[in-house]
């Protein structure tokens, strides 16, 4: 069985720094990635910044800076914020890297080798906010302004000099790669669209600019940059050491197990990606999940509509790990989700400090005044106990499969689940009222922390930095975390000295 996993964000635009949209999608990649190294997977994460193109020569423009300059600065800000996020991501690419250049580069040349592209004259609209051609059935005009149906983003009138890719001849090819590879595209509402899309016609896709300069270019002619899409996502090979076939890296990873990304770039991941690939004779990858949009009120979070909330602050006023806990839980993965500074501190309250936080702190409270954190020598399960360890082993292979289908809100509602049943398994067993049956004491403690043990590695793709500190006080450290060890129910150490914890989420006073 192929253990390798590779795992992509989208790399974002520096045209401004960093909002929760970009935010959340890297912290979704990132719980798949930490869910599969735990699962004995060697894993490759990678998200960057996308910088060439006209809308990020305007945007410096328009800051009057040098465009590598402003490119510098604002991907740096993507860079830090990998690390306020605490991603675990491998690599971080830039698309004005050598090594992308040479990788994008080469995929242009076997394209126009294999007669795949050609030079013709490109008139129609474009959308330089969404980099993107329209076609007249896709434009609207609004008081005056003419915009994209799609994404409602304003276009402007292109007539030039282009080199096309002969898409239209990679129709039933991609409709065929559709119905072989069943899941390519999720959700499955996604893949409907695509396909209706793909069924509509495609015609030939201008892939070159000759009026600005900012770009790769087109090595047979450099009048011409290459259009910003077919450069940006050759990243996800470039990272691999394409056009390298034949390193490590590369025979590892690619094609790449799954592309997260939001539903605005769908039409870019699952038409004009696979197509470019097939052409260039090159596997596609696995598997695009396309989710829904971060909104603001009922609008799209974007930079463009200036409706941003900053990961930063409100990492600042709460924490991290609420923040990628709400993003992961409340957020119907898949759909839109509106998210409020509400919201999330009634999860931080009901989740996070009522339901988890009270059931580390109660166990452990009671364990240090009772055996003085000690855990016992001798343990005798009974019936009771057993059951509700084993729903971890009942559920082992639905656990797997909900990661693999990406269906994070069943992964979610089953942790959930979890925790009320370790609190009221505590509650029920009433170990407080055991004192003069030191055994069945005893093994009540040792039941819950086993119960905390285990949701507590379910926990950790979502928030890894509290579930080390909880998983430390068993002796277990990062490295040696294992998702399988979920099944087994003798882990903890029998006379080991857990350690003591703070409070791991402080509850919100509402105002
Ligand atoms: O499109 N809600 O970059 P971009 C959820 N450079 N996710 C959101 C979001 C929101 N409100 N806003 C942004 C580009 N995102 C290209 C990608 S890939 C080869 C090139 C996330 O800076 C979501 O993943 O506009 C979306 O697809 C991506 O950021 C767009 O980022
Ligand atoms: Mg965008």
């Amino acid at each position: 069985m192929d253990k390798n996993y590779y795992i992509t964000t989208p790399i974002y635009y520096p045209s401004a720094k960093p909002h929760m949209g970009h935010a959340y999608s890297s912290i979704i990649a990132d719980f798949f990635a930490r869910f599969k190294r735990i699962q004995g997977f060697k894993v490759f994460y990678l998200t960057g910044t996308d910088e060439h193109g006209q809308k990020i020569e305007r945007a410096a423009k328009e800051k009057n800076k040098d465009t590598l300059t402003f490119c510098d600065e604002i991907s740096q800000t993507f860079k830090d914020l990998t690390k306020k996020l605490n991603l675990s991501n491998n690599d971080f690419i830039r698309t004005t890297e050598d090594r992308h250049k040479k990788s994008a580069t080469n995929i242009w040349k076997i394209l126009e080798k294999k007669g795949e592209i050609y030079l013709s004259k490109y008139s129609g609209w474009y959308s330089v906010s969404d980099e993107a051609f329209y076609s007249e059935d896709e434009i609207e005009n609004i008081n005056g302004n003419n915009q994209s149906i799609v994404s409602g983003s304003p276009v402007e009138w292109v007539e030039e000099e282009s080199y096309f890719f002969r898409l239209s001849k990679w129709q039933d090819p991609l409709l065929e790669f559709y119905s072989k590879n069943k899941n390519f595209i999720l959700p499955s509402s996604r893949k409907n669209e695509v396909i209706s899309f793909v069924k509509g016609g495609l015609k030939d896709l201008s892939v070159s600019r000759k009026s600005f300069k900012w770009g790769i270019p087109v090595p047979s002619n450099s009048d011409h940059v290459m259009y910003v899409w077919l450069d940006a996502l050759t990243n996800y090979l470039s990272a691999l050491n394409y056009p390298d076939e034949d390193n490590q890296m590369y025979k590892d990873f690619w094609p790449a197990d799954l592309h997260i990304i939001g539903k605005d770039i769908l039409r870019f991941h699952t038409v004009y990606w696979p197509a470019f690939l097939l052409a260039a004779g090159i596997k596609p990858p696995k598997r695009v999940y396309g989710h829904g949009w971060i909104l603001s009120g009922d609008q799209k979070m974007s930079k463009s509509k200036g409706n941003i909330l900053d990961p930063l602050e409100i990492i600042q006023s709460y924490g991290l790990d609420p923040l990628r806990y709400y993003l992961i839980k409340e957020v119907s993965f898949g759909n839109d989700g509106n998210i409020s500074e509400e919201k999330l501190e009634n999860c931080i309250n009901s989740d996070l400090a009522n339901n988890y936080g009270n059931l580390c702190q109660r166990v452990i409270s009671f364990c240090e005044k009772n055996t003085n954190l000690e855990v016992s020598k001798k343990i005798d399960f009974i019936d009771n106990d057993k059951k509700i360890l084993s729903v971890y082993e009942k559920n082992f292979d639905k656990i797997l499969s909900f990661v693999d289908k990406q269906d994070i809100n069943s992964y979610i509602n089953f942790l959930v689940d979890q925790l009320f049943a370790a609190n009221k398994y505590f509650n029920d067993e009433e170990p407080w009222k055991k004192k003069s049956d030191i055994v069945r004491l005893n093994t009540i403690i040792y039941t819950s922390l086993e119960l905390i043990r285990k949701v507590t590695i379910l926990l950790y793709p979502i928030i890894p930095e509290t579930s080390l500190k909880v998983l430390k006080i068993f002796g277990t450290e990062e490295k040696d975390l294992k998702f399988q060890s979920i099944i087994e129910h003798n882990y903890i150490r029998k006379g080991f000295k857990i350690k003591k914890i703070g409070i791991l989420f402080k509850k919100i006073e509402k105002k």
